[in-house]
């Protein structure tokens, strides 16, 4: 316990220091090894068809450019390295990730946090194990519990019913569960939540360490937190085995780039995760993707990524102070922890949906997403303060002005807690039916439906269907139940 409090002051002072520390670690190896490719190209006859962007349809060369198209290759060829098993550049691009983070081992994820999920599922658990999850998981740590075919036992988080989301989870839940169910061997949270709510991971860990319990944190949202102290502290340095980040969500990596990291402290076999890995992963992994874990990593070490982010944190805190002001409007802050450059707000009179439609209609602003309850907006490494002063301004406007809108509610998340009747691999793969909506209520759904973002499920496999949950699901006419 002490050790924990320790590291993180010392990691706190790493991170204040970072450009000057890290200058080893500003290291890209991957970037550098894809730069060697396209200075000297050799003459292929292998898999990408298009051959560095020569046999691709003009239009698609006009729109990305013949270098993004001339670098688009996967590992196997050019001295690049190769994911699985981990060799070359690729290797030590992971090499410098596992250090920055603080982790034992990372892998790149060229498909999303939702392949790490579904590895650390399928590596981590077996028929009939029993885990805890989080209700608010994301839809993959259910597939994942699908494939593997474990027994879920279900932790329904805090519910913050005025911004109809879910909150964080009490580590005294946790205990209780575990108190009374000595065969849960794993434990599975998402924090921070979609809307940026913060749990108190190092007591969680505490608890799962005490019943002996594996602890994966699922810190998609996350990614930036162990860059800079004003944000929450990453898991990785609270006592969790596994832990994922999308680095592509906020970290300034390409779209589906991802990584999973192994603590130092954990237990388990980490050959296990290494064959999930091998098993669920692309077998053609994109070296640009690869290649933007390895830059995001070094740019966020370095000066200017530390300002890019020490401005997002401004920028919120900026956005926060000024919203004060504004009529009407609401920021979610009182009463939880939470990660400031997540900012979920409302605005009386508007749904989140409708203040969502005005601020792209007339003003061209895009927000993370929007709910009726409340819309969020990320505050992230690549906004400048005057796009935040533009969106402060729009904001003041539409608090003052008056909207004709139909009030429908048409996307909010019920937080009822979920009647499990089967297990989800056995509901899966039962035999079913689909059937209208309105004639769902009282079955047992067999598919998971979740709408995305937050991708947090709405129906499991093995739940009954009831007449709370129809509202979310406006975009489904039938739904997949077991047959009768
Ligand atoms: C908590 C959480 N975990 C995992 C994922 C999956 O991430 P990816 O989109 O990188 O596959 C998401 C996606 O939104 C998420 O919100």
């Amino acid at each position: 316990m002490t050790k924990l409090v320790d590291e993180k002051i010392s990691f706190a002072a790493i991170k204040d220091n970072l450009c000057d520390l890290f200058n080893g670690n500003a290291k890209t190896p991957l970037i550098d090894a894809m730069q060697v490719y396209k200075k000297e190209p050799m003459i292929g006859f292998h898999i990408p068809g298009h051959n560095r962007g020569k046999g691709v349809h003009p239009k698609m060369i006009e729109l990305i450019g013949s270098d993004a198209l001339a670098l688009d290759c996967t590992d196997e060829f050019d001295n690049l390295g190769t994911l699985h098993p981990s060799t070359g550049a690729i290797d030590e691009a992971q090499k410098l990730a596992a250090k920055t983070y603080g982790a034992k081992r990372t892998f790149f994820i060229t498909s999303g946090s939702t392949s790490a999920n579904l590895a650390l599922a399928f590596a981590l658990t077996s028929p009939f194990d029993e885990v805890l999850i989080g209700r608010n998981c994301h839809r993959s740590v259910l597939t994942g519990l699908i494939i593997s075919g474990a027994k879920v036992n279900w932790l329904i988080p805090k519910k913050l019913k005025d911004w109809s989301i879910f909150g964080n989870i009490e580590a005294q839940d946790i205990e209780e569960k575990l108190k009374n169910n000595r065969n849960i061997k794993l434990v599975w949270v998402t924090n921070p939540t979609y809307e940026g709510v913060v749990s108190d991971i190092k007591k969680i860990a505490e608890v799962c360490k005490k019943y002996k319990a594996t602890l994966i944190v699922d810190e998609a949202h996350g990614s930036l937190w162990n860059y800079n102290s004003k944000l929450p502290t990453t898991a990785l340095q609270l006592g969790a085995d596994a832990v994922v980040h999308s680095l592509h969500k906020t970290g300034g990596a390409m779209t589906q780039a991802s990584m999973l990291h192994l603590s130092k402290n954990s237990k388990f076999d980490e050959e296990k995760v290494i064959h999930a890995l091998k098993l669920l992963h692309t077998t053609s992994p994109s070296l640009l993707l690869l290649a933007s874990l390895d830059g995001a990593r070094a740019n966020l070490s370095s000066s200017t990524g530390q300002k890019m982010l020490n401005n997002a944190i401004e920028n919120a805190l900026f956005f926060r102070k000024e919203a004060k002001n504004i009529e009407n409007l609401t920021v979610l802050e009182k009463n939880i922890d939470f990660d400031i450059t997540k900012i979920f707000i409302k605005m009386k009179g508007l749904t989140g949906l409708q203040l969502e439609y005005i601020l792209e209609r007339d003003y061209k602003i895009e927000v993370e997403s929007a709910s009726d309850a409340g819309l969020l907006i990320l505050s992230n490494i690549g906004n400048s303060k005057t796009e935040f002063e533009y969106l402060i301004k729009a904001l003041k406007e539409i608090s003052k002005t008056k909207y004709d809108f139909e009030h429908k509610n048409i996307k909010i998340m019920p937080l009822i807690d979920p009647e499990i009747v089967m297990n989800l691999r056995e509901a899966y793969f039962a035999p079913k039916e689909s059937i209208d909506k309105f004639e769902a209520i009282g079955r047992i759904s067999s598919e998971v439906v979740a709408l995305c973002p937050p991708g947090i499920s709405i129906l499991l496999p093995g739940e009954i269907i009831k007449k709370e949950h129809l509202p979310y699901l406006f975009s489904y006419d039938k739904i997949e139940v077991i047959r009768e």
